[in-house]
């Protein structure tokens, strides 16, 4: 037989997800710039520090070493400690080392966790705006999304009883994310806990990722482990990417019960095995060593979270929720959208991109249509910069 169509040839599964939008604008900004344009770039998630130097040290030690053999899957114990021993302190959490594992980024973790827990037809909530690889992550394992809309005059709030009203017989699990990606919303710690109970009473697991726990800046950081009476559904996943400035490393984690550990630790035996074996030993050092990095980057954050918001502020018709947490802001450009032959948010990204050089990353990708999202790891200059040209090219549409 003759495949000639992609659907003969590739398994159902790759076409029911799309290509990660913060990549898709990642390789379009690449276009631009090789015509030799500057843009300025509000589009990659990521902390622009260099990762600290106790961390690399503890990594070239490791490669000097010759630490640079296979370990066992799940990660070395010690970095299983480091992780449990970390989130105990900072937490409460309660989590021996056969509830940890060491993945590759919070991603994977993510990731294996939906494949070993989603099964055809399984429903799983999820509140809008949502992190980009969320819904496709799902939908790979065959799993249902289930939308959860939020008002964003409540600053994208997520409560117990609007989840309440979302759980149908066939939920499987919730999944939350505080501070949020992309609103840099925070479920406060009531709600937290109300919504963690309904689902632990429903046998519901709730995955909460934990990616920027640590860039909370509306008080002390919560962590659903500090609910250890509910345990047996929770899944905690997280990531050292942002808390440490070290996305290129690949570290993450993930915390659970004894049994879903087990099956991770199958799934991942099957497919990447252990996470790169230095990165775990500059991963001790990060979890276990200072951890003043941690608060200044925090600190400086919130410095960039601020002034962004004070230069958005001056272009009319821009409404933005006050993010309060993580590195992003999420304004709401519905005044603009229907101007100019834009009709949707992703058409504003590309115009922005095209005529005006910014960088940012449409709504869609994270299921709303009026907004972009803009991260604000970049310098003070370029936050200036880059609003001052989104403000000519919106206010010249008018
Ligand atoms: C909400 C959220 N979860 C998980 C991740 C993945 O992080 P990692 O680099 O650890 O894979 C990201 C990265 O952008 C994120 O924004």
């Amino acid at each position: 037989m003759t495949v000639t169509s992609p659907s003969q040839i590739f398994a159902g599964r790759i076409g029911r997800i799309e290509v990660s939008a913060t990549m898709a604008v990642a390789a379009e900004a690449a276009k631009v710039r090789a015509q030799g344009i500057h843009l300025v770039d509000f589009g990659a998630g990521e902390p622009h520090f260099p990762t600290p130097r106790h961390i690399k040290d503890a990594a070239i030690a490791a490669i000097d070493a010759n630490f640079t053999r296979y370990t066992v899957v799940p990660g070395i114990p010690d970095v299983r400690k480091a992780i449990i021993d970390r989130h105990a302190a900072d937490f409460g959490s309660d989590y021996g080392i056969d509830e940890a594992i060491f993945t590759t980024g919070g991603k994977q973790a993510l990731f294996n966790t939906v494949q070993i827990l989603i099964d055809h037809g399984d429903e799983v909530i999820l509140p809008v705006p949502y992190w980009v690889s969320f819904k496709d992550i799902v939908q790979y394992a065959g799993g249902k999304v289930v939308l959860l809309e939020t008002s964003e005059a409540e600053n994208f709030r997520i409560t117990a009883n609007a989840i309440e009203h979302a759980i149908t017989p066939r939920t499987k699990a919730i999944i939350l994310n505080s501070p949020s990606n992309p609103a840099g919303a925070v479920i406060s710690a009531e709600d937290l806990e109300r919504i963690v109970h309904v689902a632990h009473e429903r046998g519901i697991f709730v995955l909460l990722d934990e990616c920027y726990v640590y860039l909370n800046y509306a008080g002390k950081p919560v962590s659903g482990g500090s609910f250890t009476w509910a345990k047996e559904h929770l899944v905690i996943l997280g990531s050292l990417s942002k808390t440490y400035a070290m996305t290129g490393w690949r570290a993450g984690f993930a915390l659970a019960p004894k049994a879903i550990i087990a099956n991770l630790n199958k799934l991942q035996g099957q497919s990447t095995s252990n996470a790169t074996s230095f990165v775990q030993k500059g991963a001790i050092a990060a979890l276990a060593g200072s951890q003043e990095c941690v608060a200044e980057f925090r600190a400086e954050f919130i410095g960039l979270r601020d002034h962004m918001l004070a230069r958005l502020a001056v272009i009319p018709g821009v409404t933005c929720t006050r993010p309060e947490g993580a590195f992003y802001v999420y304004p709401n450009l519905s005044a603009y959208i229907g101007k100019g032959g834009i009709r949707s948010a992703t058409e504003m990204a590309t115009r922005l991109l095209r005529d005006a050089h910014v960088v940012v990353v449409p709504g869609e990708a994270f299921g709303t249509g009026e907004h972009v999202r803009l991260s604000y790891p970049v310098t003070r200059e370029n936050i200036d910069e880059g609003t001052r040209r989104m403000k000519e090219f919106l206010t010249a549409l008018a």
